[in-house]
């Protein structure tokens, strides 16, 4: 596959879209073709799915949670992210896996290896160039949230349910090696300096190659 796949993680409130939205007018500028997508949605049908996941009115049990989820991711992967990756452009996604495993993993406490089996399946097993996460304390987060707008579904779980998921985040970013742990709590300015200095840093690597220039 030629292209490239970055994706930024994290809880709500953490600077992924701001970073996103940088990252995407910095390859843009640059001349390259360039995709910003988020999940869950991104597909026609991720984005009912998207509407049902966050609605405040709906109950799920976490396994449903779970398998709307990897639906949707699977809709993605398929029919927007691969596509775009064998053109030869650069992919940009809000969340993948990782939040799975975060959220439904260590956050409902469905088994760690139920997720990664589903996600294994559901994106055929395309794992990112590289995977920001964007660190900072779940108050931190929340505030950040609650000045922009109403928590959602998820976001008003409770702070127990979210300490569990950032907890999950520091195991995830401690064993999987494509990810990069990044100070969410510097300015968007420094942050995004960083983004760009670790991409610097696998440019003819391993992961892929993401040439800046
Ligand atoms: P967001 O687009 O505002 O990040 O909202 C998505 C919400 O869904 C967010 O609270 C995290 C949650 N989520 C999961 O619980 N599991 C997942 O696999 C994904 C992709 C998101």
């Amino acid at each position: 596959m030629k292209g490239c796949f970055i994706v930024f993680e994290g809880l709500d409130g953490s600077g992924k879209t701001t970073q996103a939205q940088r990252l995407f007018r910095y390859f843009e500028k640059r001349g390259r073709e360039v995709i910003a997508v988020e999940e869950p949605g991104g597909t026609p049908f991720g984005e009912r799915i998207r509407a049902i996941l966050l609605d405040e009115r709906s109950s799920l049990e976490p396994l449903t949670e779970l398998l709307l989820y990897q639906a949707s991711r699977h809709e993605l992967t398929r029919r927007v992210i691969r596509p775009a990756l064998e053109r030869g452009a650069m992919v940009i996604c809000q969340r993948y896996g990782y939040s799975s495993l975060a959220y439904q993993g260590y956050g409902r406490g469905l088994p760690l290896e139920w997720v990664a089996a589903l996600t294994e399946r559901a994106t055929e097993g395309l794992t990112p160039s590289v995977a920001f996460f964007l660190d900072v304390p779940v108050e931190e987060g929340l505030k950040r949230v609650k000045r922009e707008r109403q928590p959602d579904r998820m976001e008003s779980q409770g702070l127990e349910f979210l300490r569990r998921v950032e907890q999950g985040y520091q195991e995830l970013a401690a064993h999987h090696p494509e990810m990069v742990r990044l100070d969410g709590t510097k300015g968007p300015e420094h942050l995004f300096e960083d983004i760009l200095r670790a991409l610097e840093q696998t440019k003819g690597g391993q992961s892929g190659g993401v040439y800046l220039h």
